[in-house]
């Protein structure tokens, strides 16, 4: 078993590059199949999600070319095919493929999608959105197949502004008849680079980005380009490193407007951040106030954040607080953080936790991506050796993150054992 092994307490000075968003490419993907002609996408990052997707597509018969972060798809021989569940199963944004097979051949046969299990994670206002477009959605044991005569616009309201829903139905309208409107949709930037490609591409989207999005449907979509945007989670995570523990720690490729509710806190908490362009450079004070989060909708504080930063929370003199609003399960590091030596205590989706505390390295954990990202952080700040285990869930989403950490003077080195 593969697992990362951390000596904590380096000071970390030099430039971390940000990747491309895991959490647009993973749908940038399976969009491309809507296109009629070959697409390429630039920036994409070298993660495992990135992976299990181009099997899925090399499935239904279409052709993958990847050179470094540039990746070339072709679908125009694509086939219909059940995308079976040792592939559905991997990953989360498998289920992009309902909305995307479904626009472009009106018929999807695929098995449940998977991904961390931070909660019950439903997937009904996708469902809904697509029945509404006038398709059927049957389930069969854990099987979904969604078959439409033809696609109509229609105008949907979600009853929670989800990202994925929203994404989906995207995909699922872009060539319906006539219009579709969604109302409270999501406003995350990764729904922004989608609808840009789905653009480029001859789609008609408007006001993506804000909570009404209007998609009028085309017949053909023709060859495009995207490029990724950068990965605001994986920056946000590496500006907490930085928080903690760098000198002059530089995050390049960066759109401050995307962590705008991370930076705020952070400089309101005595962070110092400089910003030069897509730059930004992160020394760590020498205390923290405590302070106080409830994970919301962009641009609200990201719920994909909320783990990162409880790491710091323990580094606070006094009391923070950290409510986590989106996910029903999304606290899995606690435990672990507790054993390195942190006092918190949960109740429900709340933690309460008292700092500051000093960590030391010992044997842990990742439950899923997010917690792991936080049991690096937290074995970078401890005292001594930190070993993590079920470090696959880490490698889905951080691009290179031995390599990245390692050039800014970590000592991180994953084992096999
Ligand atoms: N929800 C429903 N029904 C639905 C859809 C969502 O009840 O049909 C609920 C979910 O159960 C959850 C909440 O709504 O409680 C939020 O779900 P949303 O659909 O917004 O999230 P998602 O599309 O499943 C994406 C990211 C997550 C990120 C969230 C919120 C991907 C593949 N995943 O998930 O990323 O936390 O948006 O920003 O894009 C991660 O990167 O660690 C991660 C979990």
């Amino acid at each position: 078993m593969k697992k990362i092994v951390i000596n904590g307490g380096k000071e970390l000075s030099g430039s971390i590059p940000i990747s491309g968003a895991k959490n647009s490419v993973v749908a940038l993907i399976p969009a491309s199949i809507l296109c009629d002609e070959e697409t390429t996408i630039y920036n994409v990052p070298e993660i495992s999600d990135r992976d299990a997707l181009v099997d899925i597509i090399k499935l239904l018969n279409g052709e993958v070319k990847t050179t470094q972060d540039t990746m070339h798809i072709n679908a125009q021989n694509l086939k219909n095919t059940v995308i079976k569940e040792e592939l559905s199963s991997k990953l989360r944004a498998s289920y992009y493929f309902m909305g995307a097979l479904l626009g472009k051949l009106k018929h999807v046969e695929m098995y449940f999608p998977g991904g961390c299990k931070i909660g019950n994670r439903k997937i009904d206002f996708h469902l809904k959105g697509f029945e509404a477009l006038g398709a059927t959605v049957t389930e069969q044991e854990d099987r979904y197949i969604i078959h439409a005569e033809e696609l109509k616009g229609a105008r949907i309201y979600l009853d929670f502004a989800s990202v994925g829903a929203t994404i989906n139905i995207m995909l699922a309208a872009v060539k319906a008849k006539g219009t579709t409107i969604i109302n409270n949709a999501a406003k995350e930037p990764e729904i922004v680079n989608i609808a840009t490609y789905l653009n480029n591409m001859g789609a008609k989207i408007k006001g993506a980005g804000t909570s009404k999005i209007t998609i009028e449907g085309v017949d053909y979509l023709h060859k495009a380009i995207i490029e990724v945007i950068p990965d605001r989670i994986e920056a946000g995570t590496y500006i907490i490193i930085g928080s903690l523990l760098g000198k002059e720690l530089i995050i390049e490729n960066v759109i401050k407007e995307h962590l705008t509710s991370l930076l705020s806190k952070l400089q309101e908490v005595g962070v110092n951040i400089e910003f030069k362009k897509n730059k930004i450079i992160i020394s760590h004070p020498d205390h923290f106030q405590p302070f106080n989060i409830t994970t919301l909708i962009f641009p609200g504080f990201p719920t994909d954040l909320a783990q990162p930063i409880s790491v710091l929370m323990t580094q606070c003199e006094g009391q923070s607080i950290l409510e986590e609003t989106i996910y029903t399960n999304r606290m899995g590091q606690v435990e672990y953080l507790n054993q390195m030596g942190a006092n918190i205590e949960v109740n429900n989706q709340t933690a309460f936790i008292k700092g500051k505390t000093p960590l030391y390295g010992t044997d842990v954990a990742a439950s899923d991506l997010r917690a792991g990202a936080s049991l690096v952080i937290a074995g970078l700040l401890a005292e001594g050796t930190t070993k993590i285990s079920n470090i696959e869930y880490i490698l889905r989403g951080y691009e290179h993150i031995i390599e990245k950490l390692t050039a800014v003077g970590a000592d991180i080195k994953i084992i096999e054992e």
